[in-house]
């Protein structure tokens, strides 16, 4: 992409309206633009990072076994009334009658529709277990929507569901959600720990929230220091053995305010080791059992007779992860992406735009570049290096190749790592090999 053909709206000044670091940047990178309160467009910039959020969630939940179609945004009044949630969800609903006066909702979240779904089209036990997911956006109308992305009122939310015969069955799909889960944060850069969380109105018995640590998170947490730094267990796990993983992560000590026991935190993790601080909930696990199944009435046929189904559901705030890795990974001069996710490899800046070298020096640079597969920015304007350097810092991008007519004469290239700041001149070639690789 070259900046002068792409759309950019940066804003000079921070905005005064944003009280937190990720909410300050995504609006002065123009990533987002506020059409409402809590209801954002988002701009080239920030759909590119929201789509490569996407990508990884979709290629860690294919991997756990998950199978992803499209639920739509409106559902109806009288799905919600099976299960008693109509009534239940009160204010966050947003209720619309279309011009037949049926009563409609803009979904909230899926349990009903997914079970209607399953009712309808799964008959036997055979077919099970099965875990549904798909990537969709949000209506909650919260009542103190703020922070931008991290909390809105509409937002993108993955939600899977996973039906089983039986509580043991259950509990393996909640494993494999859990063992997916810490792939995806780790993918994204993040550091997230599951923490016992209460089950709120989605209900149910077993439930983990994912929770980034931060200062500007908006629950207070509780966990065994060692859980942190915990590496993912990566890709080669058998995923119908995740027992131990979830065994693993769950003997130390975490757990979010409303569950929190501070007798046994205080018992179970030594002093030096209790971390007491606030968290951003990036995702969230439940198993329910027949919460739904049973009002619902969504059965299969066993060896002998009918079984309710078990099921579980499985949500990750997509949207609200821009935000989170903001918040982690960020510096005076503007965000630090990491790689998985920037919304470009490698930022061109051209130090003299306009000299003839510089030029075909970059234009090179460019072709070689995307022709090696990389997303490439450059900055073709005629703005001063001073206000580039700035502009790219801020939006960034990992990696930046400084091209100017001083290292051109001796046939060299400046390579600036964004998130160590270290600067290093190579060979012009060097630099596009350097830069290349993935
Ligand atoms: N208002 C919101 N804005 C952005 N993301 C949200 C919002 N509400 C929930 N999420 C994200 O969706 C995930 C699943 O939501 P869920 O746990 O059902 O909601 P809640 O925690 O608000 O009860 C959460 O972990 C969070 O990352
Ligand atoms: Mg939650």
């Amino acid at each position: 992409m070259r900046l002068s053909r792409f759309f950019l709206p940066l804003l000079k000044e921070n905005p005064a309206e944003a009280q937190i670091v990720s909410h300050r940047l995504m609006l002065r990178t123009g990533m987002i633009r506020q059409e409402a309160a809590g209801i954002y467009a988002w701009l080239p910039l920030g759909f590119k990072v929201l789509k490569k959020i996407e990508k990884i969630v979709e290629e860690e939940m294919a991997r756990a076994g998950s199978i992803q179609l499209l639920m739509p945004t409106l559902q109806l009044a009288d799905l919600w009334r099976e299960s008693g949630r109509y009534e239940d969800y009160g204010q966050e609903m947003l209720r619309i009658k279309d011009r037949h006066e049926r009563e409609m909702l803009y979904g909230p979240t899926n349990e009903e529709m997914i079970t209607e779904i399953f009712r309808g089209t799964v008959r036997s036990y055979k077919d099970l277990p099965l875990n549904l997911f798909h990537i969709q956006w949000k209506f909650r109308d919260e009542q103190r929507p703020r922070f931008g992305v991290m909390r809105g009122r509409e937002f993108l939310m993955k939600d899977a569901y996973s039906f089983d015969v039986d509580e043991a069955a259950a509990r393996k799909s909640y494993n494999r959600m859990f063992t997916a889960y810490l792939n995806i944060f780790s993918r994204l850069g993040l550091k997230a720990v599951p923490m016992r969380a209460d089950t709120g109105p989605i209900g149910g018995d077993l439930s983990h929230e994912f929770i980034i640590l931060a200062d500007t998170g908006e629950s207070a947490v509780f966990c065994h220091e060692d859980l942190i730094n915990m590496p993912a267990p990566g890709n080669d796990v058998d995923w119908d053995n995740l027992e131990h993983i979830f065994e693993g992560r769950t003997a130390l000590y975490a757990a979010t305010e409303e569950m929190h026991d501070d007798a046994r935190f205080k018992a179970e993790v030594p002093e030096d080791k209790q971390v007491s601080a606030r968290g951003i909930e990036v995702g969230h696990i439940f198993y329910f059992g027949e919460k739904y199944s049973k009002p619902m009435k969504a059965v299969v046929n066993g060896p002998d007779g009918e079984i309710t189904v078990h099921m579980g559901s499985y949500g990750v705030g997509v949207s609200r992860l821009l935000g989170a890795i903001i918040e982690a990974s960020h510096d005076e001069a503007g965000i630090i992406w990491p790689e998985s996710v920037a919304p470009f490899d490698v930022a061109i800046i051209n130090l003299r735009q306009g000299d003839e070298a510089c030029d075909a020096a970059c234009e090179k640079a460019y072709k070689a570049l995307q022709s090696a597969g990389r997303d490439v920015l450059y900055h073709d304007t005629d703005e001063r290096a001073g206000a580039k350097f700035a502009a790219m810092d801020l939006i960034g991008v990992p990696w930046q190749l400084i091209i100017g007519p001083k290292g051109l004469a001796d046939g060299q290239v400046e390579l600036k790592n964004r998130a160590t700041g270290e600067r290093l001149t190579v060979p012009f070639e060097d630099g596009l090999a350097q830069l290349s690789k993935a």
